[in-house]
C-alpha cells in the first residue's frame, strides 16, 4: 500500500482526490453511497453573499467526451451555507475547501471574511466569474482584475488562499503570476472551457445561456498543459482538475505539477468515481513501486 497522503499549506490531505465544486453540492447527496470521510477533501459548491437561482434550465447539456454546463452560481448565501451546510460538512472527517465567489472584489472579500470566523479548512476562490464592475468580463481573464480580487480576499482572511484560475486566457502563467504576487496560498486549476452546442433542429443551442463551461475527457490535455505551465511558472502548490476519469489520469496531472487533484464531471457520470479513482491511483502507485503519491508531484521529464 503506497503513502496516499499529501501535504499542501500544511494542511494533510489522506488521499490527493478531491470532488469539484459544483458537482458534489455540500456532499449530502453522495452520503448514502460512501462516509465522506474516504474523501481526500471537498470543495463545496461555490457560495456568494447572497442567494442566487442560477441560470434557466436548459444548463447542461452531453458533448462527445464530456459535458457543457450553465448552471450558473446557484446557491444559498454564505449565511445560509455557514448555518446549514458547513457545521455538517467539518464533522465530515476530511478536508474542506469552501468555494466562493462574487460579483465585485467587496462581495467575495465580505464571504471570505464570514469563512475567516469558522473552522473551513482551506478558501477557494473562483475567478471565473463575471465581474459587473469591469462590465461582466471574468476576473481570471485580466492580470489586473486576478490582482485586484485576490488582494481584496486576501485581505479578509488568514485561511489558506487557493484562488482557482480560468482557462479562457492566452497566458495562464500571466495571471497566476499576478495572484500570487497578491498573497494567494495555493492555485487550482482549469475551471472549465467556454463552448456551445446549437440543436439544428430548432436552431437554438443546446443551453439556454447559450454558452457553458466545457468539462470532462476532452478537457484533459488542456488541464495537462496548463497545469504544467503553472507549476513551473510560480513557486505555489497546485491543485489539478479537468477531465480527470481514472486514477492514471490523475497521477498524470501529478507528474505535470499538482499537488492534489480535483474530479467533476466523472462523479456526474458515477457518484462513486473518486473512490475508484483513489483505489486505481493506489494500484497504479503499488504496480510502479511507488512508494508515496506525493514523489509523482512534477516528476514529468520533458523532453
Ligand atoms: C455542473 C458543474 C458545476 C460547476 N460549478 C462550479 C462552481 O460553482 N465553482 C467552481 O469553481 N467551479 C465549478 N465547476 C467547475 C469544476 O469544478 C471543474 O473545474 C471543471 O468541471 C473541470 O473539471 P472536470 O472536467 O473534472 O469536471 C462546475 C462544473 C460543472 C460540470
Amino acid at each position: 500500500m503506497a503513502d496516499l497522503s499529501v501535504r499542501i499549506c500544511g494542511i494533510e490531505f489522506k488521499n490527493p482526490i478531491i470532488p469539484a465544486s459544483g458537482v458534489f453540492g455540500y456532499g449530502r447527496e453522495y452520503e448514502q453511497y460512501y462516509p465522506l470521510s474516504k474523501l481526500g477533501g471537498i470543495a463545496t459548491k461555490g457560495t456568494t453573499g447572497t442567494k442566487r437561482t442560477g441560470n434557466l434550465p436548459p444548463r447542461v447539456a452531453e458533448t462527445p467526451a464530456g459535458m457543457l454546463n450553465s448552471v450558473g452560481l446557484q446557491n444559498p448565501g454564505i449565511d445560509a451555507f455557514l448555518a446549514n451546510e458547513l457545521p455538517h460538512l467539518l464533522s465530515a472527517g476530511t478536508v474542506i475547501l469552501a468555494n466562493i465567489a462574487g460579483s465585485t472584489p467587496e462581495e467575495c472579500a465580505e464571504v471570505a471574511a464570514k469563512l475567516d470566523r469558522t473552522d473551513v479548512h482551506m478558501i477557494e476562490l473562483n475567478i471565473s466569474c463575471p465581474n459587473v464592475k469591469q462590465g461582466g468580463a471574468a476576473f481570471g481573464t485580466s492580470c489586473t482584475a486576478a490582482a485586484g480580487v485576490t488582494r481584496a480576499v486576501r485581505q479578509a482572511t488568514k485561511k489558506p488562499l487557493v484562488v482557482k484560475l480560468s482557462p479562457n486566457v492566452t497566458s495562464i502563467t500571466e495571471i497566476a503570476k499576478a495572484v500570487e504576487a497578491e498573497g494567494a496560498d495555493a492555485l487550482s486549476l482549469i475551471n472549465t472551457l467556454l463552448g456551445m452546442r446549437i440543436d439544428l433542429r430548432t436552431r437554438r443551442p443546446v443551453l439556454h445561456n447559450n454558452m457553458g463551461g466545457l468539462s470532462g475527457p476532452a478537457v484533459f490535455p488542456v488541464a495537462v498543459r496548463m497545469v504544467w505551465q503553472v507549476a513551473n511558472a510560480v513557486s505555489l502548490p497546485v491543485i489539478g482538475m479537468g477531465g480527470v476519469m481514472s486514477g492514471e489520469d490523475a497521477a498524470e496531472l501529478m507528474a505535470a505539477g499538482a499537488s492534489a487533484v480535483q474530479v467533476g464531471t466523472a462523479i456526474v457520470q458515477d457518484p462513486y468515481a473518486p473512490l475508484r479513482i483513489i483505489d486505481e491511483l493506489n494500484a497504479w502507485l503499488d504496480a510502479n513501486h511507488i512508494a508515496s503519491a506525493a514523489e509523482l508531484t512534477g516528476s514529468v521529464r520533458p523532453w
